[in-house]
């Protein structure tokens, strides 16, 4: 198998930022060659810089995670022995290598439509895998769970697609579960742009070189879209949106001249919306009015999303 990254390489600049020492220490920092995520990063983000690259790379994925921990710890408490998590279009394991760190590799399962990306988790990081299929019907699985976290799939989803995997996942949930998921709202719409009426914005064009343009582009979305796209999908659920800041993001050698081309990291740091269907209010997750559970007192929900990864 080939490596970008091998643990234990010890690049310097990722032993600096105490990537070798304390809580992160354990994480497996493979990171397989195909990984379009890294190449992301080094190619339209750092200009070529492997250092700056590895710990964007890591560090992205665990802010990811961290702010699903929060909310998996606000929503559900302590994370009991049958909890079953599911990372939907989880690449190559940006954000499942600091989920397999903290949680049992047994309880989680990946998802993606690249097939060797679902194997590479499976043999690293000892957890499940399912490969996906374009078309949300056709995706087969028979496994319930607890939480889905989706980062970086509906931020390129055309508006065909969209609600269609909405309706997928949330019917993947258990009768409590929930789904979190990231979208690039309408203040991260590029300037000369609007959203039209229909609150959707799709281009054909994206980071990955391998899915047709037509199937994984980039979107935006206006919230209404959204809520009304989580109605169609399961009107008995509710949606609460997290908007959260990540001030240092940068991007250069965007398409956009004046801003930064929307990125999933970027879409994830604006609108994380976390839908399931128990009610808990403040903070505003939505439920269904049959939701037997009830959320934890965790941490306030509002320190979620990436208030709390900021540096
Ligand atoms: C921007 S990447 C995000 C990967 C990962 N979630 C992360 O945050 O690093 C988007 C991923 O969605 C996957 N993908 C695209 N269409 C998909 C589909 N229909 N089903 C499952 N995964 C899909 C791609 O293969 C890619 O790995």
């Amino acid at each position: 198998m080939s490596l970008s990254y091998k643990s234990g390489e010890g690049h310097p600049l990722l032993a600096a930022l105490g990537w070798s020492v304390g809580r992160y220490a354990g994480v497996n920092l493979d990171v397989h060659a195909a990984d379009e995520m890294l190449q992301h990063y080094q190619w339209n983000i750092h200009g070529g810089d492997r250092g700056q690259s590895l710990v964007s790379y890591f560090d992205s994925g665990r802010r990811i995670w961290q702010a699903m921990s929060e909310i998996l710890h606000w929503r559900f408490g302590p994370i009991g022995p049958h909890f079953r998590l599911l990372d939907f279009a989880s690449g190559y394991g940006r954000v499942t290598r600091f989920a397999a760190h903290d949680l049992p590799p047994e309880q989680i399962w990946v998802a993606d439509i690249d097939a060797e990306g679902v194997r590479f988790q499976e043999a690293t990081f000892g957890v499940h895998g399912l490969v996906s299929q374009a078309d949300p019907d056709r995706f087969t699985c028979d496994v319930r769970f607890d939480a889905i976290l989706v980062s970086s799939l509906f931020t390129h989803l055309p508006a065909a697609t969209f609600g269609g995997w909405l309706r997928r996942l949330l019917r993947l949930l258990q009768p409590d579960g929930l789904l979190a998921f990231s979208v690039h709202g309408e203040d991260l719409v590029p300037p000369g742009r609007e959203l039209p009426p229909s609150g959707v914005l799709f281009d054909r064009a994206s980071e990955s070189g391998s899915l047709p343009t037509e199937q994984y582009g980039t979107t935006w979305v206006a919230e209404g879209f959204v809520r009304r796209a989580i109605a169609a999908a399961a009107p008995e659920s509710s949606a609460h949106r997290i908007p959260a800041v990540w001030p240092t993001f940068r991007i250069s050698g965007s398409s956009c001249p004046s801003r930064a081309a929307p990125s999933p990291d970027c879409a994830f740091a604006r609108g994380l919306r976390v839908s399931s269907n128990t009610a808990r209010s403040p903070p505003t997750v939505c439920g269904s009015p049959a939701g037997s559970r009830t959320a934890s007192a965790g941490p306030p929900l509002a320190s979620c999303g990436w208030r709390s990864a900021a540096r």
